[in-house]
């Protein structure tokens, strides 16, 4: 009887595909969040760097405008090794929560980026995340901006 491996091969193929941070990462999940100041795309950052993230709600071009009359809950920030979309379901190496309970309002949040990270396989690959969600909207969407690649090494 004669096997093949080409299932397999496919399946790989389609693996490779460069993570797109700025489709949804959950169900009503939108890239609405501005984040004009922050973690370039590409660059390398030291543990121990102070970040100042500055964000509004100005049009991203990936927003429907109607999601600009509900206010903002308060944002939280993540940090994601790794990301990897498999059709709707993003999964990653390590997720560190960096801090919550920022205020639309005040547009901006200032952290320090940890110096006990996790040993990761691949220190290029970070992603840092900022979302809020609309609990005043129907369906109660989440907004975010996806900052990254970017790379954490001292
Ligand atoms: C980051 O690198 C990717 C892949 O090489 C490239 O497509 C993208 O334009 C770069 N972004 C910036 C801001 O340099």
């Amino acid at each position: 009887m004669k096997l093949t491996f080409a299932l397999p091969t496919a399946l790989l193929a389609l693996g490779v595909a460069a993570f797109d941070k700025n489709q949804p990462w959950g169900k009503r999940d939108y890239a609405c969040v501005n984040a004009f100041q922050g973690i370039p795309d590409n660059s390398t950052v030291a543990p121990g760097t102070q970040i100042n993230v500055k964000f509004n709600r100005a049009d991203t071009g990936r927003c429907d405008a109607y999601l600009n009359q509900y206010p903002g809950d308060p944002y939280s920030l993540w940090l994601y090794n790794n990301p990897v979309r498999n059709l709707d379901v993003i999964s990653f190496d390590q997720s560190i929560k960096i801090t919550d309970g920022i205020a639309e309002a005040d547009g901006c949040v200032t952290f320090t980026i940890p110096d006990n990270l996790p040993v990761v396989a691949d220190d290029s690959v970070w992603y840092l995340r900022l979302s809020t969600s609309l609990s005043t909207a129907p369906q109660m969407p989440t907004l975010f901006n996806a900052a990254g690649p970017f790379a954490i090494r001292g």
